[in-house]
């Protein structure tokens, strides 16, 4: 099949959380399928760096892209380069892409992030167009695409001088977290020459809603998990589009991600100090030993717990600050790895001063993450909201025991562990409730199966055995694939 799928992220090139190791995951698993895979992402000063630091040829393809307004011409071109049979395509326009960040600085998102996913969303239209109906699969992902599949559906007036009607590719729009959507005002998008229909998709509250319009344009909506799909068509955690996922519900589907498990593998990973495997357990005392000293700690019997993730309040920052006190009376030492809001870079830095026991590091770094995932006993994962998560996969093939609330895709890879029952199929704690009581009960809990090592080492083996592997989900994005060539929308 020809596929294209169209990002605002894809591991290695430009990455600000967990959507860009999904694409570049699943891009490298159907072309290993034999799939003719493409790429199309924003030409970000990352992808530039990368490129440039790997030495990547780069070709200007022939196509122009501009986007009138009142006053001013956007224009863009379309770069190619081709890495293990897959060819990427980047939409370059140095003013909106060439910058520091993705979305937005200390100061916010940038002003203009409506016209720069507009662009990048009318480039890649602009782009199929110019591949005469070539690809089979348009596979889009959050916000930033979401006017691909209201234009290919609907056809676009702006472009090139001439209408283009509805395209023939089919269009799948995978969400990866409702809770983004690329909200604007709709004088913003003036500079967007369509007519009515096209705002009946996109238009939510008086604004303007660029996932609402891909949730609607698309033949096809999936996402990261099958708890997640329940979720977000109940108010609760619908995030305001629940009645959109209602009305979408019988094209809605939930495939839970995998991981890359020969980047996350214990047995060959080259960062840390000692490879490992479920028999040999001991050489992950050593890791941990290892980052001790690192750290000038010394060597204890204390469960070590880590975590690693954007600080945003809804990771389970508030519940931890609620309860960091107690949690730091307790037998353990804890490490953080992640970058985020400068209220919550505040409180952890504060918190580093307070206690001896509580380590942070506020940028998140490729190697240092690998030593801490082959050291932990136990990872902290408590999610007010999660579409799927990926951390607590990799922590558990590295031999950590997760502690996450039952919620989206946390709920669907975290069964709880009890004592009672051995023959579950348990892998973890799991909090009920988003609360902080459940929260230290359940670390407690966590504590006290560490006292055995018996117990602990078993449950411990029996994770490093799961299955993250892509092949399942590749296989169910192929399946959907396959369904939606053969429909009529
Ligand atoms: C988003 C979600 C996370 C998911 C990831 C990849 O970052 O918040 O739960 O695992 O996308 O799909």
């Amino acid at each position: 099949m020809k596929i294209l799928m169209v990002s605002s992220e894809c591991y290695p090139y430009a990455k600000t959380g967990g959507m860009a190791d999904v694409v570049g995951d699943l891009v490298k698993s159907l072309t290993s399928m034999g799939h003719e895979v493409s790429v199309i992402l924003p030409f970000y000063r990352d992808v530039k760096n990368y490129l440039n630091l790997e030495n990547i040829n780069i070709d200007k393809i022939n196509i122009s892209i501009d986007m009138k307004t009142d006053s001013f011409l956007f224009e863009g071109s379309v770069l190619k380069w081709e890495v293990n049979g897959c060819c990427f395509y980047a939409i370059q326009n140095d003013r909106f892409f060439d910058r520091d960040f993705l979305y937005g600085d200390s100061g916010g998102d940038y002003f203009d992030n409506s016209k720069r996913f507009a662009f990048f969303c009318q480039g890649v239209v602009r782009f199929i167009d110019s591949f005469s109906d070539y690809f089979d699969i348009v596979h889009c992902h959050d916000w930033q695409t979401g006017l691909v599949p209201v234009w290919l559906k609907k056809g676009i007036d702006t472009l090139w001088g001439k209408r283009r009607s509805a395209f023939s590719c089919r269009t799948l729009l995978t969400i990866h977290n409702l809770a983004y959507q690329g909200v604007f005002d709709r004088q913003e998008m003036n500079f967007i020459n369509e007519k009515k229909p096209f705002y009946d998709y996109l238009q939510m509250n008086g604004k303007v809603n660029f996932l609402k319009g891909g949730l609607l344009g698309a033949d096809s909506i999936s996402t990261v998990s099958p708890q997640y799909v329940k979720e977000i068509q109940e108010k609760a955690l619908g995030h305001g589009l629940h009645r959109i996922m209602i009305l979408r519900s019988q094209n809605l589907w939930g495939i839970l991600n995998g991981i890359d498990i020969e980047h996350w593998d214990s047995q060959k990973d080259i960062w840390i100090t000692k490879n490992f495997d479920k028999d040999s357990l001991s050489n992950k005392e050593e890791n941990k030993n290892c980052l001790y000293e690192k750290m000038n700690w010394e060597k204890s019997d204390d469960l070590l717990l880590g975590m690693v993730c954007r600080l945003v309040t809804h990771k389970g920052l508030d519940l931890l600050e609620e309860g960091f006190d107690r949690l730091m009376s307790l037998s353990i030492r804890f490490i953080l790895i992640g970058t985020g809001d400068a209220y919550w870079c505040d409180f952890f830095k504060r918190m580093e001063k307070k206690y001896h026991n509580f380590r942070c590091f506020l940028s998140y770094e490729d190697r240092l993450a690998h030593q801490l995932y082959s050291s932990i006993d136990g990872f902290l994962m408590p999610s007010k909201f999660e579409p799927c998560g990926l951390t607590q996969m990799i922590a558990m093939r590295y031999g950590a025991i997760p502690l996450v609330h039952k919620i989206g895709g946390l709920a669907n890879t975290v069964e709880h562990w009890s004592e009672k029952d051995q023959s579950s199929k348990g892998k973890g704690f799991v909090m009920q409730k988003y609360d902080v009581e459940d929260l230290l009960i359940n670390i407690e809990n966590m504590l006290l199966l560490y006292q055995d090592k018996r117990k602990w080492e078993v449950l411990v083996r029996k994770n490093m055995s799961l299955d993250f592997s892509w092949k399942s989900a590749a296989q169910k994005y192929l399946a959907l694939y396959r369904y939606l060539v053969t429909i009529t929308p």
